[in-house]
């Protein structure tokens, strides 16, 4: 019976995923969104912790936050990376953009319980930032990209350049292809059951900075439970 079940998922697995490793196709629905981060948010913090927490530490690390910046997160989801961006940067401006306000909601509760209050939290879409041109020192953007729709990259990439100062940096964190044949299994994932991972799947936005007029400074690949991410810093030159 395992048999039975485990061998056409190989034999799937094979076909779609060591033949085929492209961008998969994703559709821009905002309502969609919405309700699917409604529904994963009693878990996101979980998951965060299992796939996506050692990327959120190397971020940091490669933020190299000085207090009394201005600093933006796009898509703050529950506020997890905005909390540690606060104690780094108590004195300075911490703004927090989502699309979800379910997220945000979260995220103002955790916020909220801490003694420093210098933050905000808005409603927004990364395809339209409510920001004036060179308004932050650093933005941060962690595990977004990979459920836009790829021909909308062109577009963040703009977006964040815009609202970055000059010599201001991004840093960014993406669900990535990965190196190693495990690391095959979440794109086949992504493939054959995009909902389980809220239409995440594999991307690769380093180029899409780079036309921008971002300079790369750092491009990691790491994987963490087996899940495979790439963060990238880049400066505004
Ligand atoms: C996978 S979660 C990542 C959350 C958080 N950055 C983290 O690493 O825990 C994706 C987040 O992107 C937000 N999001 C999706 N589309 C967006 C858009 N167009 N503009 C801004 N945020 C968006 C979702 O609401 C969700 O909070």
């Amino acid at each position: 019976m395992l048999c039975k079940t485990i061998c056409p998922l190989s034999e799937s697995f094979a076909a779609e995923v060591i033949n085929t490793m492209e961008v998969l196709e994703r559709h821009l629905n905002e309502t969609k969104t919405k309700k699917d981060y409604r529904q994963v948010l009693w878990m996101y913090d979980f998951w965060g912790c299992l796939t996506e927490s050692k990327a959120a530490k190397i971020v940091l690390n490669l933020a190299n936050l000085k207090d009394g910046s201005e600093i933006l997160e796009v898509a703050c989801g529950t506020g997890e990376m905005l909390k540690k961006i606060l104690e780094q940067n108590p004195n300075g401006k911490n703004v927090g953009v989502d699309l979800s306000p379910d997220m945000l909601r979260k995220a103002n509760k955790k916020l909220n319980k801490q003694s420093n209050k210098n933050f905000e939290l808005h409603e927004g879409n990364v395809l339209q930032l409510n920001f004036s041109d060179n308004s932050f020192d650093l933005l941060i953007n962690n595990y977004m990209v990979d459920l836009m729709p790829s021909e909308y990259f062109d577009k963040i990439a703009n977006e964040f350049f815009r609202v970055l100062k000059p010599n201001g940096n991004v840093v960014i964190s993406t669900f990535s292809f990965g190196t190693k044949n495990i690391h095959k299994f979440w794109y086949w994932l992504a493939k054959r059951f995009p909902k389980l991972l809220t239409g995440c799947r594999p991307v690769q936005f380093k180029q899409f900075l780079i036309n921008a007029g971002f300079k790369i400074e750092n491009d990691i690949e790491i994987s963490q439970n087996t899940f495979p991410s790439q963060i990238i810093k880049a400066k505004k030159i």
